[in-house]
């Protein structure tokens, strides 16, 4: 097991109505919200008059801004960096999902910056001081109402990168599973597939005895598989809801991955992909991982004969340990394409025009992955498998 220092002081409000709390909540970081969030669907179902309502009573004044396309965009970034600063925010309130709190994530730190706020993305730029951020989360997926990290694309160069710092990570973040019924069942699916992803890259390790871990991640990912169907075939299953709910937050809140050193090749291959085509992060990764998986299983058969065993319940054939391994991949495959998410470049209409650029960019700051470390001619051969 490797060191580690774990803390993660993000606050959680689990269940039915938390939300009655934002204000209290928000005014105990700030007088004067950003009530950020996404293209309209919290109108849609009433949360933004419900938050609107809580944040009056607690006596919070509100400044908004909407507009966050899923894969957020420095350019609304640079918006709200702007309305904070002229209209002295002193916290942002984030309502929605990853996008929206990344978004949010940007602006938090941005603010105290003289330059331009993707100098974070290029590493050109340290944090040194943000605003506080509290969350209502909207859709279990990216893990972000407890994660430090925060992934912005910039339109110039159709570059998607990812920045984090501690200071970053949610003040508190409401999760209510019933705030979930409302998702369409395709991004339900790709929320399924990221929190799945999340697991698997701390999953697939070079760290050794790291077993109470590892039975975390096989647990957490056994229950993600039980429960992906039962959301979909019923949207307003309050407790299945819960259980993935949850399960997308101790996905990436780090209780998994401490004492190991991931993986998150797969993650930056994607972003490439993601940051060229728009398609959904977890649709992308539907896609990536059993290509990477298939790429990379021969550097330790062992790990994903365990993973199949231990996960799919695939018997260990000792005999062939690689066909235990691989029978292990398709399940993975199955499974995504079982909840309706696309399995191959193909299926979302990606062809291989772009590969070499997307490896390229992929590999501009050096190798990605830590399981394997990948070249671009290693990234470009997962494109092909992935086709
Ligand atoms: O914009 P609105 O209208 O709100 O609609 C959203 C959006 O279209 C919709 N939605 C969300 N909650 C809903 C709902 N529709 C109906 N009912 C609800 N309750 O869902 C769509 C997707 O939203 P988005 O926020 O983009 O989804 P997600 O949470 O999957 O976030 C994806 C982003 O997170 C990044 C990804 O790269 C991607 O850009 N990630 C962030 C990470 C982090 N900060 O730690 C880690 C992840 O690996 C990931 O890279
Ligand atoms: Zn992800």
């Amino acid at each position: 097991m490797e060191n580690f220092v774990f803390q993660n002081a993000t606050k959680l409000l689990f269940g039915s109505g938390q939300e009655k709390d934002t204000g209290s909540e928000t005014a105990a970081l700030g007088k004067k919200a950003l009530l950020h969030y996404g293209g309209g669907s919290i109108k849609t179902t009433g949360l933004y008059d419900r938050v609107k309502a809580s944040l009056e009573e607690a006596g919070v004044e509100v400044v908004e801004l909407g507009g966050v396309k899923p894969n957020p965009l420095i350019s609304l970034v640079r918006e709200g960096i702007e309305l904070c600063r002229t209209e002295n925010v002193d916290v942002i309130l984030a309502v929605g999902g990853g996008s929206v709190i990344d978004s949010a994530k940007a602006i938090a730190a941005g603010v105290y910056h003289d330059g331009d706020a993707w100098d974070f993305f290029t590493g050109k730029a340290e944090v040194t001081k943000t605003l506080p951020i509290g969350v209502v989360l909207t859709i279990p997926a990216a893990g972000s109402e407890t994660s430090a990290g925060s992934v912005v694309t910039n339109e110039e160069g159709e570059y998607k990168r990812a920045f984090g710092h501690e200071s970053l990570r949610p003040k508190f973040a409401i999760l209510n599973p019933e705030l979930t019924y409302t998702l369409p069942s395709y991004q339900t699916a790709c929320g399924i597939t990221d929190m799945s992803a999340h697991i698997f890259e701390r999953y697939f390790t070079n760290s050794t005895h790291v077993d109470v871990t590892d039975r975390l991640c096989e647990g957490t990912l056994r229950s993600i598989i039980r429960h992906a169907h039962t959301v979909l075939d019923e949207p307003e299953n309050y407790d299945a809801r819960a259980e993935i709910l949850y399960a997308g937050t101790i996905a990436h809140n780090d209780t998994l991955g401490v004492g190991r050193i991931g993986d998150w090749g797969s993650h930056d291959i994607e972003h490439e992909v993601s940051g060229i085509y728009d398609i959904a992060h977890g649709a992308g990764l539907a896609i990536i991982f059993p290509a990477w998986m298939k790429y990379v299983y021969k550097h330790d058969v062992e790990r994903f004969a365990q993973f199949a065993n231990r996960v799919w319940d695939i018997e260990i054939d000792l005999n062939d340990l690689e066909g235990t391994a691989l029978a292990g991949i398709e399940q993975v495959e199955n499974f995504f394409d079982s909840i309706g998410m696309p399995t191959r470049l193909s299926d979302v209409d990606i062809d291989d025009t772009h590969f070499e650029k997307m490896a390229a960019k992929a590999v501009e700051n050096g190798p990605v992955g830590q399981f394997v470390k990948l070249e671009k001619e290693d990234v470009k051969r997962i494109y092909e498998l992935a086709q």
